[in-house]
């Protein structure tokens, strides 16, 4: 004997299979979702400072399983640098074209910048470009660099705090070499000496381009009578203006100048992607591109 409840699920099978015929047919068919991350940096032809990359791809991967990580390098200089090499890099635009090629319906974008300066604001443009294209990609979401909020400035501090060199006395200084730049965002480099300077007044923030400039630094450490001062650079890789304008042996490099001022300096060649507390503030950055994703 037929029951009403039978009835009642034979319908609801039928019209559930006539659901899922229309969802297969043709144009009507929705593709199946897929997220991944594209993580950014400016890119460097020095190979040892690759290593530093390399460790926030890791920890990336750590943290986000599951989620495919690729990689793209703003510059174009240094990706044509490295294709001579035969190490083929994308740009951002390319490798977003390529993930919306692979079927990717979903990808946070992380900047590896210091700033959000030009590198990172041109960034933002091509993520725009990427968003909302006919048979495209439904959401590409971009994550902010390492200085960005007013927290990121209080954290970067402790970061510093946290990774200062272990053989470094307290009547040493240590200066880090951000950077720098023309654009307005050249402020967070004076913002972080300022947090800097309420947790360690010998702490000094001097930039390749910005400022503080390396002058700045020198009237600073002649105050303080400094003898001794450890060089770190305030950058995600230490690539060629660490090993060169930081480190190098010419005259006009950072080292060079402050030892003629009576200044020993120790350099410490350690990117801020091969440090931990660093990398944690990108990677809270991009843990919320990636929430936005939804
Ligand atoms: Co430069």
């Amino acid at each position: 004997m037929f029951k009403a409840s039978h009835v009642c699920g034979l319908v609801l099978v039928i019209f559930l299979l006539a659901l899922g015929a229309q969802a297969f047919a043709g144009h009507g068919a929705e593709k199946p979702t897929k997220k991944g991350i594209l993580l950014v940096a400016f890119g460097t032809t020095v190979p040892e400072a690759r290593a530093a990359l390399d460790n926030i791809d890791t920890k990336a991967k750590a943290r986000f399983p599951g989620l495919e990580v690729r990689w793209a390098y703003s510059s174009r200089i240094v990706r044509q640098k490295l294709a001579g090499q035969g190490l083929q890099f994308d740009s951002p635009a390319m490798a977003l074209a390529r993930m919306m090629d692979d079927g990717f319906t979903h990808v946070a974008v992380q900047s590896l910048q210091t700033i959000p300066g030009e590198e990172f604001h041109g960034l933002q443009k091509t993520v725009a470009a990427f968003s909302g294209l006919p048979k495209g990609m439904d959401r590409v979401t971009l994550g902010l660099p390492l200085l960005a909020e007013p927290a990121d400035v209080e954290a970067c501090a402790k970061a510093v705090m946290a990774s200062l060199p272990p053989d470094r006395k307290k009547n040493e200084a240590v200066i880090l070499m951000g950077h720098g730049t023309h654009h307005p965002a050249n402020i967070y480099y004076p913002g972080l000496q300022y947090s800097l300077s309420r947790l360690d007044p010998l702490v000094l923030v001097g930039t390749v381009e910005g400022t503080p400039s390396l002058d700045d630094v020198r009237t600073a450490l002649k105050a303080r009578k400094v003898k001794k001062a450890w060089l770190q650079p305030l950058m995600a890789v230490s690539g060629d203006h660490a090993m060169n304008d930081m480190a190098g042996e010419e005259d006009d490099s950072w080292k060079s100048v402050l030892t003629a001022d009576g200044v020993a300096c120790e350099p410490v060649l350690r990117g801020t992607a091969d440090i931990p507390a660093f990398v944690d503030i990108w990677l809270d950055h991009l843990q919320a591109a990636v929430e936005r994703l939804n």
